[in-house]
């Protein structure tokens, strides 16, 4: 058969048509690889929404993953009047569930590699929402690697509007099939639950996975967010894009590193926001360092040049984890849905909150733990709201972290922070 690739700019918003080829893969030659964690079938709501777990990988510690991408669909769908939706690897289907009924999806492929998941995610949709025939289709259920999926959109020019891959580990090997399938101005919404990536202890993996040399830093896991930023950031770079974080999220629970970025036409000829981080090990600071830069590396508290103390890692993203306005339209949309005030744990509005206050581009990479200061000083440490109002009277950006609680992100050098938290606590 000829294929006629339409160009991205031309995509039509013309509801799915294809049909799909029958998976010509063959079956998963170990299904502990698609299903580490197989939970007993049982009816679970969230958000109000019953579905079946049934024997699929399912979380509900990811429910604010889910909440923060049904958000960003919203969003989308409010403002493009489109939403077309790829959820990559579906598990169960909860996603496509949600983009359908609370986002307003015109269409969703539920792809999951494994076809036995099939199912239990056909009855999770239908319970809901009515396939729908030719023109009027809502959704489909497909069984191929994700990369295939989206290869298939790409090849008969059906662009997608977001693309959401909730993967294991640090694949990223999906990252190019992705661009070339999203629409310009679309959403990538991508997983990563690599820890030892993050935590530097896997150098030549993230090297691999995402072209960045991971040493160990103290806020290893705001570092496993840029990582992945950056990876994308490379990767659209080649096919003639560039992205930009709308959030990023880091949950303990895996761990799990979610950004959601939205694709641009057109690289950038110089991104400011790409480049490397240093850390000290002597005197704990932390600073950025652009390409043109590396032969300076070094640390003020020390007289030699490139001294043993310091680390150095990246490629990365150094740019902000957020884009702050964009994010206060998911806060104004969660508060129209009521899904704030919940008092459980970190609600959605708190976490959405420190996201506001973390996007403040003077910020630099990383955060000072309170306790990791309180013994480098040792000394105790002052309450991180007397902190704040003391680093923000000197002039300096201060925010919290949503990574960790008695961590603050500030572009204040770290013997001066130690010289205001003494300060603070004499008075
Ligand atoms: C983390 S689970 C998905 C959970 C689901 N998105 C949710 O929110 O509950 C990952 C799923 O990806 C599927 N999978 C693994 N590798 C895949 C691949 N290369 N292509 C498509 N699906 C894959 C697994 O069968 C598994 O169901
Ligand atoms: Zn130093």
């Amino acid at each position: 058969m000829l294929l006629t690739l339409t160009p991205k700019t031309l995509s039509s918003s013309s509801s799915f048509s294809f049909p799909l080829p029958k998976s010509q893969n063959p079956k998963p030659p170990n299904p502990s690889r698609f299903n580490p964690i197989s939970v007993k079938s049982q009816l679970q709501t969230e958000r109000g929404l019953e579905f079946d777990p049934g024997e699929t990988f399912f979380r509900h510690e990811s429910a604010t993953g889910r909440d923060l991408a049904v958000l960003s669909a919203t969003l989308h769908k409010r403002s493009t009047k489109t939403l077309r939706v790829l959820d990559a690897m579906c598990g169960c289907g909860i996603r496509s569930l949600r983009y359908l009924v609370e986002s307003n999806a015109d269409f969703v492929v539920a792809n999951d590699a494994n076809d036995s998941n099939r199912r239990v995610i056909t009855e999770n949709l239908s319970r809901f929402i009515e396939r729908g025939e030719g023109e009027e289709r809502r959704w489909v259920v497909t069984h191929v690697l994700a990369n295939k999926a989206m290869i298939e959109r790409y090849m008969v020019g059906e662009f997608l509007d977001l693309i959401d891959v909730d993967s294991f580990g640090s694949d990223s090997a999906f990252l190019r099939d992705a661009f070339n399938a999203v629409r310009l101005g679309g959403l990538l919404y991508l997983t990563s639950t690599d820890g030892y990536s993050s935590g530097g202890h896997r150098p030549y993996n993230s090297l691999a996975a995402y072209g960045a040399f991971i040493r160990p830093m103290p806020f290893g896991n705001e570092i496993g967010l840029r990582m992945l930023i950056g990876g994308a950031v490379r990767e659209a770079a080649l096919l003639g894009y560039h992205v930009t974080p709308l959030f990023s999220y880091y949950s303990y629970h895996g761990p799990v590193f979610r950004v959601m970025l939205r694709v641009h036409r057109g690289k950038l000829h110089e991104d400011r926001n790409y480049g490397f981080v240093t850390f000290c090990h002597l005197c704990g600071h932390s600073d950025i360092i652009r390409w043109d830069e590396l032969g300076l590396i070094g640390c003020h508290c020390s007289d030699t040049k490139a001294s043993s103390s310091l680390v150095v890692s990246g490629p990365m993203w150094l740019g902000p984890l957020h884009d702050g306005s964009y994010v206060n339209e998911m806060l104004d949309l969660a508060k129209e849905w009521g899904w704030v005030s919940e008092g459980v744990g970190m609600d959605l509005e708190k976490l959405l909150s420190i996201m506001i206050e973390e996007s403040d581009p003077r910020l630099p990479p990383g955060y000072f733990k309170m306790d990791e200061m309180a013994s480098r000083a040792k000394m105790n440490s002052p309450s991180l709201k007397k902190m704040m109002s003391a680093l923000v009277k000197e002039g300096y950006a201060v925010s919290r972290s949503h990574i960790i609680s008695n961590g603050l992100k500030t572009d204040c050098p770290m013997s001066q922070f130690i010289k205001i938290a003494k300060d603070e606590l004499q008075k």
